[in-house]
């Protein structure tokens, strides 16, 4: 999809052929986020903010493999015991190990996904999100969280799932990535009301309260790269969920949301908040 010179255009499943600029010069939280969980698809911008948030807390590539890990175990979870076919991933991040669509249909083969991401990069790389199996299906929208109307109405949201049906929603490290004057609880707000009854939405998200001043010290780096980034307190993720029923163990450190095997010896050494709710 890209022409060579850092442009690109448009695709997957959408009909625009507007060319956009990858910006290479400024960090991206998505390619940060591949730097940290050892991807190659990252540049020099990214990598030296990447390290700054690393100088302020030595374990963010931990913090981003348990974030991961989370994905992982809350998708299992609502494909296997809930029973959810239908997901919608928002914030989806750039393809790596354990896809949406690769850990839920590797549960039920029939599993659809829409994924939705704001960053070109992402688009650039979505081809990789359509290796559906069997009778699965994946689509993906180039899209903003900012705007929860346009993705609920999109036609290849709309073509894909059923939204009189239950979806598992994802916000996965994504909502600290809008700032309190966005009101991320309400754009969050707009796609939960519009899912039917038995829904779910699975959060994780970056907790001021396990280390106040090694967040301090990270939102100051992100503001010096131009990157809005704000850690929340436990209250403020719990707000996230409204009055859906949390599924055990509530709102806790991601590494302590039902963790495989063994529990882990300290859960708050990820510092996110994460939890999984259920729309009554
Ligand atoms: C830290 S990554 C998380 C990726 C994946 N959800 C995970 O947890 O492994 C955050 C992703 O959210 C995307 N993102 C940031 N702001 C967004 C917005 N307003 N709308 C849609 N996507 C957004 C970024 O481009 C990036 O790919």
């Amino acid at each position: 999809m890209t022409d060579g010179t850092g442009w690109m255009r448009r695709g997957i499943d959408d009909s625009v052929a507007a060319p956009v600029d990858l910006r290479v010069d400024v960090p991206h939280s998505a390619r940060m986020y591949d730097f940290w969980l050892g991807g190659k698809t990252n540049f020099p911008p990214d990598r030296a903010l990447g390290e700054a948030f690393e100088e302020a807390i030595p374990s963010i590539k931990v913090m981003a493999r348990e974030n991961r890990r989370f994905l992982g175990r809350a998708v299992r979870h609502l494909a296997g015991e809930a029973g959810v076919r239908q997901f919608l991933d928002i914030g989806t991040g750039i393809p790596t190990e354990g896809n949406t669509h690769e850990v839920a249909q590797a549960v039920a083969a029939d599993s659809r996904v829409v994924y939705v991401d704001n960053d070109p990069i992402v688009l650039a790389h979505a081809r990789a999100l359509m290796d559906s199996t069997g009778s699965g299906r994946t689509a993906y929208i180039h899209a903003d969280l900012l705007e929860p109307e346009k993705i609920l109405t999109d036609p290849v949201l709309l073509r894909t799932l059923d939204l009189d049906r239950p979806v598992g929603l994802t916000l996965v490290a994504v909502l600290m990535l809008i700032a309190d004057e966005d009101d991320p609880w309400a754009r969050a707000r707009v796609l939960m009301d519009a899912l039917a009854p038995g829904s779910y939405v699975a959060i994780t998200h970056p907790g001021w309260d396990f280390d106040p001043a090694a967040m301090a010290a990270v939102v100051e780096a992100a503001g010096k790269g131009q990157m809005t980034l704000v850690p929340r307190t436990r209250e403020q993720v719990a707000r996230f969920f409204g009055d859906w029923e949390l599924l055990e163990p509530g709102v806790v450190p991601v590494m302590g949301w039902r963790p495989d095997g063994e529990p882990p010896a300290d859960p708050t050494a990820a510092y996110y908040w994460s939890g999984v709710a259920r729309k009554r």
